[in-house]
């Protein structure tokens, strides 16, 4: 439980900070949210000092689609904090990646998940509820 809040409080506190002052960009940054495939995943989201929110989608997900430019903008809102949080998203329809989404995807897309700072593999990331996310932050 405590893990939970741990893994939580900073997301909180990234998503409200970058509300309040939402003119926090960089230039330069384009490859953001982060994509991750089943190469570069573990190394990128566990056992770091930072937090990470990975969005499991399928391209052929329309919501998915729809929910794109909303997902790019706040994961540009919170670029700042990325030393924190950091966001990322993997694509569910790159064959590359079933095995990667068969172990995180719950049972639709999109699926966000919430893997805390030192987050051990051996531990799937927190299930972020689709419809709070997208009501209060995206
Ligand atoms: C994963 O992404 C990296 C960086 O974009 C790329 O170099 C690598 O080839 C990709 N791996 C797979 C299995 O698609």
């Amino acid at each position: 439980m405590i893990n939970i809040i741990q893994s939580i409080i900073p997301l909180i506190f990234a998503v409200n900070l970058a509300y309040c002052f939402n003119k926090n960009r960089l230039d330069g940054e384009h490859d953001y949210p982060k994509i991750l495939n089943s190469s570069n995943f573990d190394d990128y989201v566990y056992d770091k000092e930072y937090a990470t929110l990975v969005e499991f989608y399928s391209s052929y997900c329309g919501y998915c689609k729809r929910l794109e430019p909303r997902f790019a903008a706040f994961a540009e809102n919170v670029i700042n904090w990325r030393s924190v949080v950091k966001i990322a998203k993997v694509n569910c329809e790159d064959l590359a990646n079933i095995k990667l989404c068969r172990m995180h995807k719950s049972k639709t897309y999109p699926t966000f998940r919430f893997f805390g700072a030192f987050h051990k593999q051996d531990e799937d990331g927190i299930q972020i509820s689709k419809a709070r996310l997208v009501k209060f932050y995206l």
